[in-house]
């Protein structure tokens, strides 16, 4: 079967796969008053999932990331992995969390299938942990990422979005964590959204600025591997774990771009901006309508854009990250 590709020449091995928009942290750069539904949510069920996860092996993912909103409130989430574990040709399952249930079921979910875990932590301070997400569970997300550690996962990241007056005088003690941790540590530059202009103005700060310390510091950015996507990672020979910055106002930023997205709610977003997304509900009722769906999705690419038009002050048509899984 044909794989993905787009008017660009680049490829899709990589979907992020989002199961709920529901999220019980109220991060202020995402969801400073919490999640409001608006109206009924109808999320895809397990069957749909299934013939996502399906279709999309057939036009060459080999890896998929279940984000949300919070993916593990859902109640099946498990049953999710297991899916994606069951997919041919599916090499690595990752997902995106704010890691509150990760100490209790980091085993299981491994178990499951589970190869990648990256949880958003803002801050190493408690209290700005919890001035940031709006949730004082500060040592239970660490003590998360202990037990995946412990585990065994392929890989553990901690994202941290970089915010002015917030945030940014943290690297210290973030260098300090992964001195010894084998973590890969993400600073993730603010990306303005639908909802947020003015907390956009006040908090972002260019990843340059992290940038540049680390380079004064002796960081080393690695070369890229074939199937990285758009951060720039960097090593050093005294710490266990290693840095990607990932900044989307950077030049060249989207050249790199291997990654599509389909929200909970079963739309094929070609982009985290610039469009509202393509229904592919009408063809996830039954397995027969896979060729169907995979005709939809080849068509699909031929819209996607060769870049996002952040840098030219348009927020696009995301109103918060959570709503298409970042
Ligand atoms: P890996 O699979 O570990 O490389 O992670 P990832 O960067 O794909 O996933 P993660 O969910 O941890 O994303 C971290 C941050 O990067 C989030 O804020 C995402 O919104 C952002 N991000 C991920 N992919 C893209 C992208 O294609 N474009 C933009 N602009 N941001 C992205
Ligand atoms: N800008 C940058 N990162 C964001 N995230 C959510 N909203 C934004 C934003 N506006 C991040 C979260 C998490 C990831 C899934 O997306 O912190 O690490
Ligand atoms: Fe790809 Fe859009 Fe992200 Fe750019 S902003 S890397 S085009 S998903």
């Amino acid at each position: 079967m044909r794989e993905l590709q787009d008017r660009f020449g680049r490829s899709f091995p990589y979907l992020r796969l989002s199961i709920t928009d529901a999220c019980n942290f109220k991060c202020e750069y995402c969801l400073p008053n919490g999640y409001h539904p608006d109206g009924k949510p109808r999320f895809m069920t397990l069957d749909e999932i299934r013939r996502v996860l399906h279709a999309f092996s057939t036009v060459g993912m080999r890896k998929v990331r279940i984000t949300g909103g919070e993916p593990t409130l859902r109640k099946d989430f498990e049953e999710v992995l297991q899916l994606a574990a069951n997919t041919p040709g599916v090499d690595t399952i990752a997902t995106t969390t704010n890691g509150y249930r990760l100490a209790e079921h980091a085993r299981a979910w491994h178990q499951a299938g589970l190869s990648q875990v990256n949880v958003s932590v803002d801050s190493l301070d408690p209290a700005n942990f919890q001035r940031i997400t709006g949730d004082s569970r500060f040592d239970l997300v660490m003590k998360g990422i202990d037990a995946a550690l412990n585990e065994g996962y392929r890989k553990v990241k901690i994202n941290v979005v970089l915010l002015k007056g917030l945030n940014g005088g943290e690297l210290p003690l973030f260098l300090d964590y992964i001195k010894h941790q084998p973590v890969d540590l993400r600073f993730i530059e603010l990306m303005e959204t639908g909802l947020h202009h003015d907390y956009f103005q006040a908090h972002h700060l260019p990843g340059t600025v992290i940038q540049a310390q680390l380079e004064r510091q002796g960081w080393q950015l690695d070369p890229r591997g074939p199937d990285d996507g758009p951060a720039l990672n960097y090593s050093h020979p005294d710490y266990a774990g290693r840095i990607g910055l990932i900044m989307p106002y950077a030049k060249d930023f989207c050249a790199s771009c291997n990654r599509l997205r389909v929200s909970a709610i079963g739309k094929l977003h070609l982009c985290l901006f610039t469009e509202a997304g393509i229904e592919l509900r009408d063809l996830l009722g039954s397995d027969d309508q896979q060729e169907e769906l995979i005709a939809r999705l080849h068509a699909a690419l031929g819209q996607k854009h060769q870049t996002h038009y952040l840098h030219e002050g348009d927020a696009g048509a995301t109103p918060h990250l959570a709503s298409i899984g970042g």
